[in-house]
């Protein structure tokens, strides 16, 4: 298996299912609601979806899938498995709020191999192979001489970080009194509404560090390769490996890094 090449299908996977979504953005949806009150699925997320599993499969016939909507479906023992979030950032999207994106990982043995996050809105796309780097596209991007490279901040000081974080759609209170703990000592937190956004505004260096618990795969498996990729770390939210199946993360530069997971880990002592 060629890597570019995965690669190239990933990112055109991704650009093809955001198309979707920007149809659906201008017209009317048809939304409800999944585990809680506020876990939203739109016709949207359902249509996104379809185009990318139908592309999958029809290329990588072998290869198994995890797809928020759909589940695991396809070849569930493969050694390859794509994990897809065809929206993140539905609350927003259900709002008509211009901030989601489409995310989508191929995964090995050891981890993410593959990762694309594109946003469809601003027309960037962000993309990682393991050991091959972490790169922005844009139109702006390919006129002013092709691809940039993601690098993470070199922030050492929480007082200097700009910092994300989310709330979960059950149990919202649980990350309250990290929120309680950071925000006077850091320069401001965001709640943007897209985890996989996020992790992809760290490895760009627009973020310098990110946390947030109760996520799932899709959420995490591309935006963690472009932040390793882009030079930074991610771990679970108290500092212990990432591994895909966790649904935590803390994510940034190498500096800033380790100075959030002893303040996460402060709140938890
Ligand atoms: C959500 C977003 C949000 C995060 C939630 C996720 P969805 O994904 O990433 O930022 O805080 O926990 O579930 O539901 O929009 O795909
Ligand atoms: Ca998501
Ligand atoms: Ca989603």
């Amino acid at each position: 298996m060629q890597i570019e090449a995965v690669l190239e299908f990933a990112v055109a996977t991704a650009q093809a299912a955001g198309e979707v979504l920007l149809d659906k953005f201008e017209g009317a949806l048809q939304v409800s609601t999944k585990s809680a009150d506020g876990d939203l699925v739109t016709d949207a997320d359902r249509a996104a979806e379809a185009v990318i599993l139908g592309r999958i499969r029809a290329v990588y016939p072998d290869h198994g899938i995890l797809a928020e909507e759909s589940g695991r479906v396809g070849a569930t023992a493969a050694a390859l498995q794509w994990i897809v979030d065809p929206l993140d950032g539905t609350t927003n999207f259900a709002h008509r709020l211009p901030h989601f994106c489409v995310s989508i990982a191929l995964v090995d043995e050891e981890g993410p191999l593959v990762g694309v996050v594109h946003d469809p809105i601003r027309g960037e796309t962000f993309s990682a192979s393991r050991g091959g780097g972490a790169f922005r596209d844009s139109a702006r991007a390919r006129a002013r001489g092709g691809p940039v490279r993601l690098a993470v901040t070199q922030v050492a000081s929480l007082r200097e970080a700009l910092v994300a974080t989310g709330f979960p759609y059950i149990r919202v209170g649980d990350n309250l009194a990290e929120v309680v703990r950071l925000v006077p000592q850091i320069r401001c937190l965001r709640r943007a509404g897209s985890a996989a956004l996020d992790l992809a505004y760290v490895a760009a260096g627009r973020l310098d560090g990110y946390w947030e618990a109760r996520l799932a795969p899709w959420d995490i498996a591309a935006g963690a390769l472009l932040v390793r990729e882009a030079g930074g770390l991610v771990t679970r939210m108290h500092g212990e490996a990432w591994s895909v199946e966790h649904a935590d993360v803390t994510a940034g530069g190498r500096s800033l890094h380790p100075q959030l997971v002893s303040e996460l880990q402060a709140v938890r002592a």
